[in-house]
């Protein structure tokens, strides 16, 4: 590329295969402004990582970066005392970020709070403090089930200022999926809200709750946040039930941290994979943190002046790393927002950026694909202009979206950071920093200090352009650290796919001549439905719970706005039919089927199609073969059927 085009604002976007460079602004304000130096910076990784490890504030500090001893079972920062919480907030306090608006929440009824450093220091020792007397120690588990909301990030930060690990359940998720992931770790403690607020509507949470903890015997108390008004006349609670106000009132103001090991667990998220149990992923303290905070300022450019808005729900991955952890790591303001992106209308995001002056934005190609529907008038009546970075993250963004999220939200100037990560990996690994030449749709290179490789199924490199399993070569400060009680399982999935010990993603993906990294979709049954991970047994067992399914096979099927939704193939057990009638009223047995998973999986399990089939493709051992029915579905060459029962 000739130097003179380099920083000339590329107005408008025509062919996909254009380097969007960086314009002179954005290169004028960026911490890091050469990407391949940045690169080779994290060569030398240990030392790369240490040299970020020295922004925190240790109690105690390392005596060894990284530990290989006991592959896959990797340690880092070994023998350092740090806690999240003090990094988070303590710290500021004695600083000039005292007063700064550290959390700004915002909700679709209009409202908005805002709390600043020493105010969230004050709330969340109060909140340990109640934690502590609840009997929760360092080492116990908590399980939070709550809105985007001011007390959620008290509520985990008040968790790791005790040691004690919190598990978040998405919101949207239903009692089933509750009461599976409280079992798993028996968590005394339950976090909760009495609703959350969408589309003008309130939605209880309290009654999912109450119906899971009664399946759920290690449940001791739950605590409940007034979060929508309906214990403003009063309290009606339970007998193991406690108001969140109450129990902080009388708490002191102050709590000391605890001196957590770096290798300390810190939180579990589950997610799903391509057997039916969700997998416990556990990630612990000092690398962790290292990890996020440096990605995120690195990747986002974060300044002082900045304000930052990540739309995704702490039940993710996301939210943990990004929407909440790292930004107050950074001392940053983080915006919060209780809401649906096109409620009251479509314009709400774009009015929200600039009410607040949003500088940094991230959110998730299924979003924009959603808000692009609507037209450009609605974020054209809006100024964007303080927006300086975007981002975008997880699944593979198109180049109709890439696109319109350039042109129209980030006018052309504010550079779009593709960032390819997963739960388990904490962080950022393979995306560009704003200083870098984009090619739209490549999540570009890896991170300094984070080294990939493209390979067959021996784990032996294929030539350059060449598509193959997405591996990653060396540990990273983030990386999970296990699967909570399976580490049979950790090792299986993630470790021994390939002989040589390498780390296997589930993506596919090809590197170029320039070596960008193009991401090319799951090489497993893992499905990915608006963003949301789902794994295709997981649906299957949903489906084949219900008295009239004998078997079901389920795939993504491509979808302009979701990515994926679910096509469901059924094998129906004798005499029923989907178009007859079941149950009361008018209610087909397709209906009953969407609501049933619905009612197993929550509202992100979009069922797109449900046929009726007479038999599935299997193998001869009996296995289901998905990927023979994605190919029907997508008019594609069957590939090897050597192995089919039956077709
Ligand atoms: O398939 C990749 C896709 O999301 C998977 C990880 O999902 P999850 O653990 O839910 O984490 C999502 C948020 C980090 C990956 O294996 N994915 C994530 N980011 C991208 C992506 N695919 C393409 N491009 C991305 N930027």
């Amino acid at each position: 590329m000739d130097e003179s085009s380099k920083t000339n604002q590329i107005n408008k976007l025509n062919d996909k295969n254009q380097i969007v460079s960086p314009n002179s602004e954005v290169i004028e304000r960026a911490l890091v402004k050469d990407w391949d130096k940045e690169i080779q910076k994290g060569e030398d990784m240990e030392k790369y990582w240490a040299l970020e490890a020295e922004q925190f504030d240790w109690f105690k500090k390392w005596d060894e970066v990284l530990d290989e001893s006991n592959k896959p079972f990797y340690k880092w920062f070994v023998g350092g005392k740090i806690n999240l919480a003090h990094n988070a907030v303590d710290r500021w306090i004695d600083t000039n970020k005292r007063n700064k608006v550290a959390i700004l929440y915002a909700n679709e009824l209009g409202e908005e709070v805002k709390i600043t450093y020493y105010e969230l220091y004050r709330e969340v020792n109060k909140m340990a403090n109640a934690l502590k007397k609840l009997g929760v120690k360092k080492g116990d588990s908590v399980s939070l089930y709550l809105p985007m909301c001011p007390q959620l990030v008290v509520s985990m930060l008040a968790c790791t200022k005790i040691g004690a690990i919190h598990s978040a359940v998405y919101s949207g998720l239903s009692s089933v999926a509750i009461v599976e992931r409280i079992t798993d770790i028996n968590s005394k403690v339950v976090i909760t809200a009495d609703g959350t607020f969408r589309r003008g509507k309130v939605i209880n949470l309290k009654p999912v709750i109450d119906e899971a903890v009664l399946e759920c015997p290690s449940v001791e108390t739950v605590i409940v946040i007034n979060h929508t008004g309906s214990y403003d006349d009063g309290a009606n609670l339970n007998e193991n039930e406690v108001l969140y106000n109450e129990i902080i009132e009388d708490e002191s103001d102050i709590c000391p941290a605890e001196m957590t090991d770096a290798e300390d667990p810190l939180f579990i998220l589950y997610t799903s994979g391509s057997t039916g149990k969700p997998k416990g992923v556990l990630h612990t303290t000092g690398g962790y943190m290292v990890g996020i905070a440096t990605t995120l300022r690195k990747v986002f450019d974060i300044q002082e002046d900045d304000l930052w808005w990540s739309t995704a729900d702490a039940g993710w991955i996301t939210g943990h790393s990004y929407t909440i952890y790292a930004p107050l790591l950074l001392g940053s303001t983080t915006l919060i927002y209780e809401g649906a992106p096109d409620f009251p209308d479509a314009g709400i995001w774009w009015k929200v950026i600039e009410r607040y002056g949003v500088s940094k934005f991230y959110t998730a190609p299924t979003a924009i694909r959603h808000l692009m529907r609507y037209g450009d008038e609605y974020p054209n009546s809006y100024n964007l202009n303080s927006l300086k970075v975007l981002g975008s993250v997880g699944e593979p963004i198109n180049f109709e979206a890439w696109k319109w999220f350039y042109e129209e939200i980030g006018n052309s100037k504010a550079p779009i950071m593709d960032t390819w990560w997963q739960t388990e990996t904490g962080m950022h690994m393979i995306s560009p920093i704003p200083v870098a030449d984009l090619k739209p749709c490549s999540a570009t290179k890896p991170l300094p200090g984070v080294h990939v490789a493209i390979v067959d199924e021996e784990g032996i490199e294929v030539e350059t352009g060449k598509k193959g399993y997405l591996a990653i070569t060396n540990p990273w400060p983030a990386m999970f650290r296990t699967l909570y009680n399976d580490e049979e399982r950790y090792k299986e999935v993630y470790w021994n796919f390939f002989s040589n010990l390498l780390y296997k993603t589930g993506d596919m993906a090809r590197i170029d001549e320039e070596g960008y990294v193009w991401i090319e979709g799951r090489s497993d049954d893992v499905l990915k439905i608006s963003g949301h991970r789902m794994g295709a047994v997981e649906v299957e067992r949903a489906f084949n719970s219900h008295p009239a399914v004998n078997e079901t096979a389920v795939i993504g099927k491509e979808d302009e706005v979701k990515g994926q939704v679910i096509k469901a193939f059924l094998i129906l057990n004798e005499g029923h039919e989907l178009d007859m009638s079941y149950g009361e009223g008018d209610v087909t047995l397709k209906d009953a089927l969407k609501m049933h998973v619905r009612h197993d999986l929550g509202p992100i399990a979009v069922l797109g199609e449900i046929v009726s089939v007479d038999s599935l493709p299997k193998t001869k051992s009996g296995k289901i073969m998905r990927r023979i029915l994605k190919a029907q579905e997508d008019g594609e060459d069957l590939g090897d059927t050597s192995t089919l029962d039956d077709l």
